[in-house]
């Protein structure tokens, strides 16, 4: 009962990590730039429904965004509305029917909806011609309402939206709202491999998989910056990666319980076997459809590859495990990848994996003073790790400590 409990609180928790991921406001963000550039749009936002209600989730509005200091980003409040006939965008859910508004201060006779001017009010904006198009999957259902906002003409004049683009934004608008479609059920997919990874493992729980995914994240943004990458792109890859990181160790999945759950040292057949976690969890996001298929395939398959080029898999292809045919060394195996040939994620989460694992109790090891492991992981800067990496791994420690803290093993 006390198990049942703790694995539930587990689950809850890790919807609590993934309320944080922010990759699904990049989709929302790009939806909306080219749907805003399409139509010339100075604004614009989408409202996405949970259930019977619209939350509104994202907004741009270049007016206000010039108004702002230089690198700032236009702070807005989430609220929600309901789906009913008495809004604009509540409307639009409601009946599946775009509305194509000149002035929505003088709205036409006979709608049933009117215009809030509190956020007009409270934005100090002006909102002049607006067009709401409901975000429709194939299967007719409406998944949200894409606004669009003051369309201009070519000397920035506020126009109304024209009658003649509203097929082509209609079209556009299906396929956005296939793509949120799509990450709102990869999410979904992506918990319950997580759930699945650990009902089968249950030693090693939520509390690993969190901690792996935020020793990842901290790594890698300050070797990032160290490497002069953009502050924008990390951003996008900290929420990949901290998905990614959760499932470095799906694949083992696929491995018996006498060898995961054996209490003492594997044989040389049955490491063998263990190894194989790396590839057959690659296995499953061999079909990239995203940013987040391509980071977890390369986090599964190399995190166990190292620096020095002794780790496994090595150069295989991961959909069969076997051999890339320009790489076999002289036994038939596969040579191991090395140095800049491992993946960036791949290196991250490999310091980040083994901390963790000489840190914990294992069914086959006690855990190790923090003394001994933070003298394993300076002995095996490049050797087993990407040295820079290492260094961005030491340079954090008050940090590193701080998530072990946060996520401890029961
Ligand atoms: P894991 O327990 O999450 O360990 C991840 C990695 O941490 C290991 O990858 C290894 O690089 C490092 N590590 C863990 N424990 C030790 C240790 O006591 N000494 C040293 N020097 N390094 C350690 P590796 O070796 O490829 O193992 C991958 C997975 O295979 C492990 O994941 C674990 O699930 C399993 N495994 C490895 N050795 C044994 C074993 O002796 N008995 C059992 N039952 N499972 C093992
Ligand atoms: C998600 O964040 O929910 C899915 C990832 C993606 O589609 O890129
Ligand atoms: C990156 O985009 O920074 C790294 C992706 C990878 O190599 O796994
Ligand atoms: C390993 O590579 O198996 C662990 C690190 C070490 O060499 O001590
Ligand atoms: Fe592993
Ligand atoms: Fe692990």
């Amino acid at each position: 009962m006390q198990d049942e409990k703790q694995k539930l609180m587990q689950i809850v928790n890790l919807g609590l990590e993934f309320a944080q991921i922010k990759d699904f406001d990049l989709l929302l963000e790009r939806i909306l730039t080219e749907a805003r550039q399409f139509v010339n749009a100075d604004a614009g936002s989408i409202y996405i429904r949970e259930g019977s209600i619209l939350k509104f989730s994202y907004c741009q509005n270049e007016t206000l965004r010039k108004k702002l200091p230089h690198g700032k980003k236009l702070i807005y409040a989430t609220f929600t509305i309901p789906i009913n006939e008495k809004s604009i965008s509540g409307y639009v859910a409601y009946t599946g029917k775009t509305q194509n508004i000149p002035n929505v201060y003088t709205l036409p006779g006979g709608v049933p909806y009117s215009f809030d001017k509190r956020y007009d009010e409270l934005s100090q904006y002006r909102t002049r011609s607006m067009l709401s198009i409901p975000l429709k999957t194939n299967r007719g259902d409406v998944i949200g309402v894409l606004q669009l906002i003051n369309a201009q003409d070519n000397n920035a004049n506020i126009i109304p939206f024209a009658i003649d683009d509203e097929p082509l934004i209609m079209h556009f608008a299906n396929n956005a709202a296939m793509a949120v479609e799509r990450a709102q059920m990869t999410r979904a997919i992506i918990l319950r491999m997580i759930k699945v990874a650990e009902l089968r493992d249950p030693k090693e729980t939520g509390a690993h998989v969190n901690r792996v995914a935020s020793y990842s994240v901290e790594i890698y943004e300050t070797w990032a910056l160290k490497k002069g990458i953009p502050q924008k792109e990390i951003d996008k890859n900290k929420d990949i990666l901290r998905m990614a990181a959760m499932l470095h160790d799906v694949g083992k999945v696929a491995i018996s319980d006498a060898i995961l759950k054996k209490p003492g040292k594997l044989d040389p057949s049955e490491i063998e076997i263990m190894r194989q976690h790396s590839f057959l969890g690659a296995k499953l996001f061999s079909d990239k459809y995203s940013d987040f298929d391509d980071a977890a395939l390369q986090v599964a398959l190399n995190h166990h590859e190292r620096w020095d080029g002794n780790g496994y898999p090595g150069h295989v292809d991961p959909l069969t495990g076997t051999p890339m045919p320009s790489h076999v060394n002289e036994k038939g195996g596969a040579i191991g990848k090395k140095g800049e040939e491992i993946p960036v994620f791949g290196r991250v989460v490999a310091i980040a994996d083994v901390y963790d694992a000489l840190c914990s109790r294992r069914v086959y090891k006690e855990p190790w003073d923090e003394s001994k492991v933070l003298e394993t992981l300076s002995k095996d800067s490049g050797s087993h790790f990407d040295p820079d990496m290492i260094d961005s791994f030491f340079s954090n420690l008050d940090v590193i400590r701080n998530i072990t803290a946060r996520y401890p093993d029961k």
